[in-house]
């Protein structure tokens, strides 16, 4: 068991389960709909959890109605709060998320009025407590100078990265963390059409890894090794939302245990792909000797 904090951000996750992706100006039904907390940090969090992880996050938590549900669900998937924000004005986060039946695709419209986590609320935080650090890519400036408080206080703390959407200026925390987490998304707004090119673009000494859907995904080794895994998609794809959070997790808990780059790379597509069979993240590592 590791303690393990993530920096990042819940949200509500407000679901329409539909028969087929809706027309531009058209009406549709919703097979069913749902609410739940999400957010990759905690979703992350949520995976690292059934691993028997002690989980904290530390983000920002608005006094207003719906933050009532979401810190119930945290509460439920034992994320500690202690190291969060609360702030009276503003709204969380809210994704209004279509999951298309037939393709299990999921297109999101988020709002945010909320304020980010930042450096000074960041630097409250008893990092000696934690065996490894996990950030979003989002908040650049505050987040280098997280990044850099840890280089110069706290060498030895593991940290990840995850680089899924395309932010101005977020190269300049690459050279931090211990292993990078891409998309395919981030890949693709650079021009590189597979996993291979953008992790060879990397600086030498770059742990990293960048996932590409049905394709997999490929990894770079500190001594500059690509690797590759393939994806493991379930018989029928029900729903892919959070598939990429749960990677992450996937990676996380891997090497934390001290997994070679190659089998946690696997082991991530795998449960990935399970995730992708099912919907939400409930029981998610049963199918799995851990
Ligand atoms: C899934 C997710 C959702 C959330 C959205 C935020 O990866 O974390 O739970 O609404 O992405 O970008």
């Amino acid at each position: 068991m590791a303690n393990i904090l993530a920096i990042g951000i819940a949200t509500l996750d407000i679901i329409n389960l539909v028969d087929d992706y809706p027309a531009e100006d058209s009406e549709v039904r919703a097979l069913s709909q749902y609410q739940t907390r999400g957010g990759n940090a905690t979703n992350t969090l949520t995976v690292l959890n059934q691993f028997d992880h002690a989980c904290h996050w530390g983000g920002v938590l608005i006094d207003e109605p719906d933050t009532l549900a979401i810190v119930d669900d945290l509460a439920q998937s034992q994320i500690n709060t202690d190291a969060c924000v609360r702030l009276n004005d503003g709204k969380m986060p809210t994704s209004y998320i279509t999951v298309n039946q037939q393709t299990g695709s999921r297109s999101i419209v988020h709002h945010r009025d909320c304020p980010e986590f930042d450096f000074a609320d960041f630097k409250t935080i008893d990092l000696t407590r934690f065996d490894w650090v996990h950030f979003e890519g989002r908040n650049i400036d505050q987040t280098l100078l997280m990044l850099q408080h840890i280089k110069s206080h706290h060498p030895n703390l593991a940290c990840s990265l995850e680089v899924e959407k395309p932010r101005a200026n977020i190269e300049r925390l690459f050279e931090y963390p211990s292993v990078l987490f891409f998309s395919q998304h981030y890949a693709h707004h650079h021009g590189f059409t597979n996993s291979e090119s953008l992790l060879k673009s990397l600086p030498a000494n770059t742990t990293a890894t960048c996932t590409w859907g049905q394709d997999g995904a490929g990894g770079l080794t500190d001594d500059g090794q690509l690797i590759h895994s393939e994806a493991f998609p379930p018989s029928r794809v029900v729903d892919t939302l959070g598939a990429g959070d749960c990677f992450n997790a996937a990676m996380i808990h891997s090497l934390i245990n001290h997994k070679d780059l190659t089998s946690a790379l696997t082991f991530a597509c795998q449960l990935a792909g399970q995730k992708c069979g099912q919907q939400g993240f409930d029981h998610l590592i049963s199918h799995f000797e851990h």
